[in-house]
């Protein structure tokens, strides 16, 4: 790309345009780079966790609190609804990780005017985190293999999202590490719900991380391509 420009002088617009065409790649190869070594580091089992109490409510406010613009951004409807006092042990990192990585899908593959909705419910046992789109969905055939690594439904609508079929592989390796499970439902056309269970805390555990912290930590997720980062990078190449 580079090569072909720098063949003859050009104006300061196409220059423009080619430094944010740069950008938006060298963020999908640092994201690619992020997603590699966190899975090459998980395979090797050499990836530290926490194990710390953490508020999965306040965790889910401040993930919904950032990403409500890059909804509007987009014309999506996004609704949240968390149930108060949800404790788990685990990673907050890891965990917060999962949210994004679901509602970045999410709202990758739904269109404008569709809905978004994050839930937060709780069992006696359990913790119920769950993504609900009414997007584009996953043809039946492929719903068994989303999880798996590099796998992606269509190649072509991924490719041009930035997309490199890791984001799912490394959240089930999070909730899997945190005694969790993770299941798709979909039907092509019609949406898709990702629901992730967690055990919740055995004992009452206070949180060490309010609600503003955890806010600016999503930011970062963003700021950083650990998240959502194929909103970002839409809207550095597209700032319409
Ligand atoms: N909510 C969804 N609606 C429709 N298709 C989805 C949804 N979530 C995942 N998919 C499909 O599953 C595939 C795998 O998802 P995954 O998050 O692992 O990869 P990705 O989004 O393509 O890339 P990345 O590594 O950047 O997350 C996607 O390419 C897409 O085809
Ligand atoms: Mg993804």
């Amino acid at each position: 790309m580079t090569e072909v420009a720098l063949t003859q002088p050009r104006s300061v617009e196409d220059y423009t345009l080619l430094l944010q065409d740069m950008n938006g790649h060298m963020e999908r190869l640092g994201h690619l780079i992020t997603s590699l070594l966190t899975l090459a580091r998980a395979d090797e089992g050499n990836i530290p966790f926490e194990r710390e109490a953490v508020r999965l409510d306040v965790l889910a406010e401040a993930v919904a609190t950032t990403i409500e613009p890059l909804a509007a951004e987009r014309s999506i409807v996004f609704d949240r609804h968390v149930e108060a006092n949800v404790t788990v042990m685990g990673d907050e990192a890891r965990l917060m990780q999962v949210a994004m990585n679901l509602l970045d899908n999410a709202l990758m593959y739904t269109s404008k005017d569709g809905h978004v909705t994050l839930y937060l419910e709780k069992t006696s046992t359990h913790a119920l985190l769950r993504v609900q789109d009414s997007g584009i969905g996953i043809p039946a055939e492929h719903l068994p293999h989303i999880f798996e690594r590099f796998y992606r439904v269509d190649s072509a609508r991924s490719r041009s999202a930035g997309g490199a079929g890791l984001g799912l592989a490394i959240t089930k390796w999070i909730v899997t590490m945190h005694d969790g499970t993770i299941t798709a439902e979909s039907q092509s056309g019609k949406g898709s719900q990702f629901s992730v269970t967690l055990p919740l805390a055995k004992e009452i555990a206070l949180s060490s991380h309010s609600h503003q912290s955890m806010v600016s930590s999503a930011n970062e997720h963003v700021l950083s391509g650990r998240g959502v980062h194929h909103l970002k990078q839409r809207k550095e190449t597209n700032p319409a």
